[in-house]
């Protein structure tokens, strides 16, 4: 018997977010992408990939203090709202396909969804893709340097909050960027995370 309840989650805890290794098919890309039989991803090795988590009240983005204090340990002063709908954007086909590139940024990308859903994939350590879904009340950062893309899911639509530490830049650098700073920078977090983690044992 599947484990998936009606919801189409596998979780019964609505705090956790749902993250798996994708397969390889050339399928439509909105589709989940599962492995066969799936395979699951925790926050923990997200967090060792430099991606942040939390979990809050979409519907309290106005006045929500966690969401505040989030702002302002991390610095991110500025906030916009990107509504993906093809009655909202400027050239809609045009930015999904540049969402779906891979890519990196000299920054964090931080996204808050407050309405809707979408896939955010990033690259593991090993270049396997992890497609990370993101619904109502999920905010994840990306670390800057790690390659990712995102694409709306069946339900093709989100609401999501942009967070920026100062005056915003959205440029995206296309891979391959290996000689990028930020990228450089990227790997260095990575192997230092593996060395703490070999000196606590
Ligand atoms: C992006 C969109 C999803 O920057 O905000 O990838
Ligand atoms: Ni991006």
């Amino acid at each position: 018997m599947s484990s998936y309840h009606s919801s189409g989650r596998l979780s019964d805890n609505p705090m956790a977010i749902e993250a798996w290794f994708m397969d390889e098919s050339r399928e439509d890309k909105r589709l989940p992408h599962h492995r066969s039989p799936p395979e699951f991803v925790s926050l923990d090795y997200l967090a060792e990939l430099g991606v942040l988590y939390w979990h809050l009240n979409p519907k309290d983005y106005e006045n929500d203090e966690e969401l505040q204090k989030i702002r302002e340990d991390r610095g991110y002063n500025y906030m916009d709202l990107l509504d993906l709908c093809p009655e909202k954007v400027q050239n809609y086909e045009e930015k999904l396909k540049n969402f779906y590139t891979e890519h990196i940024h000299g920054d964090e990308e931080i996204r808050y969804c407050l309405e809707g859903s979408g896939y955010f994939d990033v690259r593991d350590k090993n270049d396997r893709w992890i497609r990370i879904w993101i619904n109502a009340g999920d905010l994840i950062v990306l670390p800057a340097g790690i390659y990712h893309r995102f694409t709306l899911n069946t339900s093709n639509y989100i609401k999501l909050m942009r967070l920026f530490v100062g005056e915003p830049v959205w440029r995206a650098f296309n891979r391959p960027q290996e000689e990028h700073p930020a990228r450089k920078e990227y790997i260095k977090s990575l192997v230092e995370k593996v060395g703490v983690a070999l000196e606590a044992h």
